[in-house]
């Protein structure tokens, strides 16, 4: 898989954060049923390490990946988890290697055209938009299309189903992350309907 391939998964990318793994594999089925198999674990919480395992080992219909990915270390700790893509929120030349040494499909973030052009120059044409609605929105995306027409984009920060279809309208913009399929309360209250059905609205965003 190139991280390209991420884009056609679906047209949205669970961002999750697990406080506890054993939620893991309910929430992940949950999402997959729902239409949404590539599901992006945050390392934000000491659970995510082995939720990350548990989903790559028991829910084999998902494609998990880790998120957060920031310092160098935390590449590699994924890869050995199972994660299957990373992604972060933004990047660093440590950072990038280190992504690229696990030899796993990978999102950098990017904020800006400068740094959008320092990925570029380096081969990467797939690359996270972050935090998308405060680094100005789709209307940003559009405007980096003209400059810098090879880059395709996941943006997340601030996306929701209320602007989440303006994002995949765009050409450049392969996908879309959000947290709103798995709000705390609800993975707190391990409401996997919910979660189930806030992901089939979300995989209808884009037709199949
Ligand atoms: C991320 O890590 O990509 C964001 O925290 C997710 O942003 P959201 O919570 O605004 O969807």
């Amino acid at each position: 898989m190139i991280a390209e391939d991420l884009f056609d998964l679906a047209p949205v990318i669970p961002v999750v954060v697990l406080d506890d793994a054993a939620d893991a594999v309910p929430l992940a089925r949950a999402l997959v049923e729902g239409g949404l198999p590539a599901i992006e674990v945050t390392l934000r919480t000491p659970a995510a390490p082995e939720a990350i395992e548990r989903i790559a080992a028991e829910v084999p219909d998902a494609v998990v990946g880790a998120g957060t990915v920031v310092r160098p270390e935390d590449a590699e700790r994924a890869a050995g988890a199972g994660a299957r893509f990373l992604v972060s929120p933004g990047c660093t030349p440590a950072l990038r290697s280190a992504m690229e040494a696990t030899g796993l499909p990978f999102l950098p973030g990017v904020a800006t055209a400068s740094e959008a052009m320092a990925l570029l120059e380096t081969g990467i044409t797939a690359m996270k938009f972050f935090p998308a609605e405060a680094a100005g929105g789709a209307a940003a995306l559009r405007a980096l299309a003209g400059p810098l027409p090879s880059i395709r984009f996941c943006p997340t920060g601030g996306i929701s189903p209320r602007n989440a279809a303006d994002y995949l309208a765009l050409g450049n913009v392969g996908c879309v992350g959000g947290s709103w399929l798995t709000p705390a309360s609800v993975v707190g209250a391990g409401d996997w309907p919910r979660v189930r059905k806030l992901a089939a609205e979300a995989a209808s965003l884009r037709p199949a």
